[in-house]
């Protein structure tokens, strides 16, 4: 198959739909990553997503939503996507918060399944992923379509795609269609907020982290545990968004120097912020590769070049190994960027 890449303009934007009408799976743009869509309620177009991702089945799909007014539990519901009368009441008052302050937005809600939600966009659990998405082009072609079924856009287990060219390099030969909407304002995949032992249980971490969602919500989120023996969400296994070269973590600059010790050949450098002189000089002395993720920290920086940056020394030239520098321990954006890490450099 070709895979033609398009500049998402209102025509390009209509292929797409005739695409989606034809139960084919198309390749969006978001504001958090790109993903890679197919009609929700269609099982043959929900499986070609499993396919090209190489997706094992057990995986959920998050269902991409139309911006309309009035969003609720009580429309979620009229659309047949949840249950409500399932969710907790005592949790319903916090979740239409988060619907009203988050969507659209970068959060991701895990609620009562609707029976019409075809058992693979859920793999089979009794719950569904929604989310309302803000980039114009995926809301261009949702409000033109239906829902959509769309998980990140790269083969299973390795790095989201922030930008067209990334997912050129995942998917090309696999799907008919990409649509260029330019590089991903933030960067990071959505943060997943679901409901455990009647609580707000935040299952993946994203721009929008616990203090946050919990003062939006007006209301108390956890933030979840990993059972080894039970997988709630896929992001939440250990391995993940895995680069192919040897990836080491730094928590400090000498934690950088330390690495540059103890291991052998040219390396590759993911850094939070320019690096001083010396440490600069030992590393052209070493022809290391060098990608500063933001000139003065940054973290909102950081998370928008963080994938196209690992993607980039894991890819071009790529050195014998990576090692990339943790923002400190902290809240919301930084916990998400650690969390992103600490998946990509676990084997
Ligand atoms: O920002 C995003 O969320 C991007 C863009 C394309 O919207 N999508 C994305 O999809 O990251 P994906 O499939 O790569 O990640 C979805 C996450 C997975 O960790 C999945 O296991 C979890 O959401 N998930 C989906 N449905 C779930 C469910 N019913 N219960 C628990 N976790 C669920
Ligand atoms: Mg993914």
């Amino acid at each position: 198959m070709n895979t033609q890449i398009l500049a998402a303009d209102s025509q390009a934007i209509q292929q797409a739909a005739a695409y989606l009408r034809a139960s084919e799976v198309v390749a969006i743009p978001t504001e958090t990553v790109y993903g890679l869509a197919g009609h929700a309620f269609d099982p043959a177009a929900v499986a070609k997503i499993f396919a090209a991702k190489e997706r094992p089945q057990f995986d959920p799909l998050i269902v991409h939503l139309a911006a309309e007014p009035g969003l609720s539990l009580a429309a979620l519901a009229a659309q047949r996507l949840i249950c409500a009368e399932q969710i907790p009441q005592h949790l319903k008052a916090g979740l239409e918060r988060l619907i009203q302050t988050c969507w659209p937005g970068p959060l991701t809600l895990v609620l009562p399944r609707h029976p019409r939600v075809p058992d693979l966009v859920s793999a089979g659990l009794p719950t569904v992923a929604l989310r309302v998405p803000q980039h114009p082009v995926a809301q261009a072609l949702i409000s033109q379509t239906f829902p959509l079924a769309a998980p990140s856009a790269n083969r299973f287990g390795r790095i989201s795609p922030t930008h067209a060219q990334a997912v050129y390099s995942e998917l090309q030969g696999r799907i008919p269609l990409i649509l260029d909407g330019g590089p991903c304002e933030i960067g990071l995949e959505s943060s997943v907020l679901g409901i455990e032992d009647e609580q707000l249980c935040l299952l993946r971490p994203g721009r929008l982290g616990i203090s946050e969602l919990t003062e939006l919500a007006q209301s108390p989120v956890i933030l979840a545990q990993s059972h080894p023996a039970e997988i709630k969400a896929p992001g939440m296994l250990k391995s993940h968004y895995a680069p192919r070269l040897p990836l080491f973590l730094a928590e400090s600059r000498s934690d950088i120097q330390r690495l540059l010790a103890e291991h052998a050949g040219r390396p590759g450098l993911l850094t939070l912020s320019t690096l001083p002189a010396e440490l600069m000089q030992e590393l052209q002395h070493r022809q290391a590769r060098l990608c500063c993720l933001s000139a003065d920290g940054n973290l909102a920086e950081v998370a928008h070049h963080l994938f196209a940056g690992l993607r980039q020394l894991d890819q071009e030239d790529p050195p014998a190994f990576l090692i990339a520098e943790l923002p400190a321990p902290a809240e919301g954006l930084a916990h998400a960027i650690r969390n992103r890490l600490q998946k990509a450099a676990a084997r």
